[in-house]
């Protein structure tokens, strides 16, 4: 896949075309909001059900003001910007096509100096969803939207890996100082609350009578190519490796406690194990403090995971038949982390008496 200086990234994109552009989360595949055929473009490449919304990205308040009505009880929220933060808005000016439809449209104004170059330069907003084909994982490096857009789209602008690594949090702001979080991500529940709002949890309420608010919270999403085992935290590290064994034919099912698993359809012949400090090309900070193996319930240690998950997550599912890991400490960032594992397994093993799965 072709490599885009700015100038021509900036030319196709004005020009109507779609390319993929990094953000501080994910890529995107990017394209004018302006142009009904270049949004449609985007839909087509990634293989995106039409209903399926996309975030509308700007590059100040001035330009979000001029798509959007921004309420006084919204202009907290917007010192989140530039960041992994989206919010959903009304509407004005934006075809139907962005939004599936509904009078509210998702903005967000990234924290990524090429990005924001790019809507300077094309001088609209840009229409981008994650740069992958539609239920994959989401691409944190140039390499992984070629992998997945390969022969679909024109080129990408290379800005190397993502700094966050996964999806922005989506919200939508409810009453006069709450916010329903739609979509958990970086941006946490602590920072809401600090800017003096409260938050509703892992809402979908219907609007409209138009079904599911934001569809990305189906399940089934962001899913690597091999199957994934999300084992919940509160079981023993070693069930985990008695999984894997198990899993190699080196240890009997009746080993692994009670639980009773259903492999029949996983491809045993080559388990991995997922582990925060798993990456063989990490760079030597995370290494620090003498072999100190990560500890998932630290904030740093958790936004380092976050950073590297979805790579991870590929490499391994270029040589692994089934991929093992266990759940994050659910709060902070570790909730984003938690959703898309939940929403990437194929198995969860979770404890017999949990009411409401974590
Ligand atoms: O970090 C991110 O948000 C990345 C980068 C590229 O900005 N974008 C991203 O886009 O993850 P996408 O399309 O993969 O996910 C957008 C999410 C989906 O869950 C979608 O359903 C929801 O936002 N969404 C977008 N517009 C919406 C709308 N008008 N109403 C409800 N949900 C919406
Ligand atoms: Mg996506």
């Amino acid at each position: 896949m072709k490599r885009l200086t700015m100038d021509e990234a900036v030319t196709l994109l004005r020009s109507g075309e779609i390319v993929a552009l990094p953000t501080e989360t994910v890529y995107g595949l990017a394209g004018r909001i302006d142009s009904e055929q270049s949004v449609r473009k985007i839909f087509a490449a990634k293989g995106r059900p039409a209903e399926n919304p996309l975030i509308c990205h700007i590059s100040s308040v001035e330009m979000l003001e001029r798509y959007a009505v921004v309420a006084e009880d919204d202009r907290a929220l917007l010192s989140l910007w530039p960041g992994p933060f989206t919010i959903l808005l009304p509407k004005r000016d934006i075809p139907d096509i962005v939004t599936a439809g509904s009078h509210l449209c998702a903005f967000r104004m990234p924290a990524h100096t090429l990005f924001l170059e790019a809507i300077q330069k094309t001088g609209v907003p840009l229409a981008a969803p994650s740069a992958n084909r539609s239920g994959e994982t989401s691409p944190v490096t140039a390499e992984m939207v070629e992998a997945s857009l390969e022969g679909r789209i024109q080129g990408v602008v290379d800005g190397g890996p993502c700094s966050v690594g996964i999806e922005s949090t989506v919200v939508l702001r409810e009453g006069e100082r709450s916010v329903r979080i739609l979509r958990p991500g970086a941006i946490t529940e602590a920072q809401f609350e600090a800017l003096g709002y409260t938050v509703v949890r892992n809402g979908a309420p219907e609007i409209e009578g138009r079904g599911l608010l934001s569809p990305g919270r189906l399940p089934v999403h962001y899913a690597p190519s091999v199957p994934l085992i999300l084992v919940d935290r509160r079981y023993s590290p070693a069930l985990l490796d008695l999984l894997r064994r198990f899993l190699n034919g080196e240890a009997s099912l009746f080993q692994i406690t009670e639980q009773r698993i259903d492999i029949e359809r996983i491809d045993r012949s080559h388990p991995e194990v997922l582990r925060p400090d798993h990456a063989p090309d990490e760079k030597p900070e995370h290494h620090q403090g003498q072999g100190r193996s990560p500890d998932l319930s630290r904030k740093e240690d958790l936004t380092a995971f976050a950073a590297k998950l979805y790579r991870l997550l590929d490499e391994m599912s270029r040589t692994a038949s089934v991929i093992l890991t266990f759940s994050v400490a659910e709060e902070g960032i570790g909730r984003a982390i938690n959703d898309r594992l939940r929403r990437a397994a194929s198995l969860r093993l979770i404890p017999s008496d949990t009411e409401f799965a974590p």
